[in-house]
């Protein structure tokens, strides 16, 4: 156990947990997603490393953030910029080496930062021994049995199995050939071909995630992000889904293939792992399901501890309908006395600042109102520089699978994930010139446009009107007001339309009130804001009421700007 988490509470173990919820860290961290190519890059080759990840810790610590989530850096071919898996106990040596992850992993605790760790259960990479010797030893072999391998349906076995589709685009079978060369058996892959599904029902795939939980365990993660976590299981017989048509990353359609009962006894036997190491490590779900309340299963009490919150990520940007987001999450996750998360962005979707409409002003508006919320929240690198979408990328620089394989459809018809999620992921800009604007010392895997230097961290360090100070000074305010974080619950108040607010009153007694105008206009707030003072004004720009960070005079009129967040003290 590492030093820093040697005087926090021990975890409060199974269903009882509820009576130490004080102490459960998990319940109202930030946590930050470190997409590893793209946050920084320490060897100059262009693409981002774990030393690099090192080295830039401290501007996580600085900026305020609980724990840092790492999307996959493990020994892959890449198909899927790493979420396709070949060795799930080595360190990809484009990333480094198991000594850089321990490295990383003592560091960050050391300043005091979580760390959880991808974990990628529903496929590996079709370069994993387990395929590759499934694929040698042909049919019939225990290996196959790791994997979906089934015969092909039609006269000739060469119509696929089912008729599933890829998340990716194209058919969710491809055909490989005998060891004797002839065409032979299918196998099933959900996303890419490169991504072989694991068979949840063979106990060997059983047996080894239990061990590779262990293992990082053992290394001193503190949590895992379960991708996929919704797709292990699969409908018995993998029946036909009967209206074929792309599917959507982030979609709620009921599929044979998703958020099937049986993941969750995977999840039980998990729970009990996690509870035999000191520190309360955590899992969370990446599930997308139909509804909060399926969610919900996946974090119940000897369960996992955390799910994503996808429902509200794809909220538009509009009082009533976020209000009834809010309530129903909150209303979802009370009766399994879970956390609510809440996230905006992610490697996987447009950045907010962008998907939202545009402005800065009105992301910056969406994360104070994000961080104001009960329970945890999730910080995607970049979006506390207000970084847009990189809508331009030329087409050669593409790296997603999604992209590669639009068209797929044997009609031509399809665009799998719409294939745009490269956008996201360029590499974020640390200093107004040189170099990649500081990311390293040799280029960037995908082109960062001109002007990326000026929302770099060094610029806008100091600046108190710039987003970075004001993610500061919101996650300054959030750790140290009794209202925010995991405390009290949410006090709807009356407003004018377009305007979102609500009263968070702590134990003892301290009120806090935020307020949030998605309408076109300023709006009147005066009868809702009558006495108190601002904590904190998201705005921006001269469409903003006065001083954006400090806010201490804002508002002063009772006036909100459109696109604006206020966090108040009654
Ligand atoms: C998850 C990841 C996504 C990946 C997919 C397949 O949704 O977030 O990036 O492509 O799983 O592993």
């Amino acid at each position: 156990m590492t030093q820093h988490l040697a005087d926090r509470p021990q975890p409060a173990s199974g269903p009882g947990r509820s009576q130490d919820q004080a102490h459960d860290w998990w319940r109202d961290a930030v946590i930050y997603q470190v997409y590893p190519r793209s946050f920084a890059d320490g060897n100059g080759d262009g693409m981002g490393d774990l030393a690099g990840v090192r080295a830039r810790l401290p501007h996580l610590a600085d900026l305020g953030v609980d724990a840092v989530w790492l999307s996959p850096f493990y020994a892959s071919p890449q198909a899927d910029a790493g979420y396709d898996v070949a060795d799930y106990r080595a360190i990809d040596p484009m990333f480094g080496d198991l000594h850089d992850a321990d490295a990383l992993i003592r560091d960050a605790h050391r300043l005091g930062l979580r760390v959880i760790v991808d974990l990628v259960p529903n496929h590996s990479s079709d370069r994993h021994e387990w395929f590759q010797r499934a694929l040698r030893e042909g049919p019939g072999s225990p290996l196959r049995d790791r994997y979906h391998f089934r015969p092909g349906t039609g006269e000739r076995g060469d119509a696929p199995p089912n008729d599933w589709e890829s998340i990716f685009g194209g058919p969710a079978w491809t055909r490989v050939a005998d060891p004797d060369g002839t065409p032979g058996e299918w196998y099933l892959h959900l996303f890419a071909p490169e991504q072989p599904d694991f068979n949840w029902d063979n106990q060997a795939v059983r047996d080894e995630f239990r061990s590779l939980l262990r293992f990082w365990l053992d290394m001193g993660v503190d949590g895992f992000r379960i991708d996929v976590a919704h797709g292990l299981v699969k409908a018995a017989g993998l029946p036909d889904m009967g209206h074929p048509g792309q599917l959507k990353l982030l979609g709620t359609q009921v599929l044979p293939f998703f958020d099937q009962d049986g993941v969750h006894e995977i999840y039980r036997s998990w729970r009990q792992i996690l509870d035999e190491y000191p520190g309360q490590r955590i899992g969370v779900a990446e599930a997308w399901t139909p509804n909060a309340g399926r969610t919900a299963l996946y974090v119940r009490p000897d369960e996992l501890h955390q799910a994503f919150n996808f429902h509200y990520l794809n909220t538009p940007w509009d009082a009533l309908a976020l209000r009834e987001v809010i309530d129903s999450s909150l209303d979802s996750m009370r009766p399994v006395g879970a956390p609510t998360t809440w996230v905006l962005s992610n490697h996987d979707v447009v950045r907010h600042r962008t998907r939202l409409g545009g402005s800065l002003a009105r992301a910056r508006a969406a994360t104070l109102l994000m961080l104001a919320l009960p329970g945890s929240a999730y910080v995607y690198q970049g979006e506390e520089l207000g970084l847009p979408e990189v809508e331009d990328l030329p087409d050669d620089a593409r790296q997603d699978p999604a992209f590669l394989r639009r068209g797929a459809h044997e009609d031509g018809s399809g665009d799998g994930q719409e294939g745009l999620r490269d956008g996201c992921r360029v590499p974020i800009p640390w200093t107004p010139d040189g170099s990649s604007y500081g990311f390293g010392d040799g280029g960037s895997w995908l082109p960062q446009p001109a002007g990326w230097g000026g929302l770099s961290v060094a610029e806008q360090t100091g600046d108190p009107a710039s987003t970075l100070e004001l993610y500061r000074a919101a996650l300054a305010v959030r750790h140290a007001h009794p209202a925010l974080g995991a405390g009290a619950d949410v006090e709807w108040l009356e407003a004018p339309a377009g305007v979102l607010a609500f009263r968070r009153r702590a134990a003892d007694g301290t009120a806090f009130v935020c307020a949030v105008n998605t309408g076109e206009a300023a709006a009147d707030v005066s009868a809702l804001l009558a006495t108190g003072k601002a904590l904190l004004v998201s705005g921006t720009g001269p469409d903003t009421a006065t001083d954006t960070v400090t806010g201490t005079d804002a508002l002063s009129a009772g006036i909100l700007p459109a696109d604006t967040t206020v966090w108040w003290q009654e």
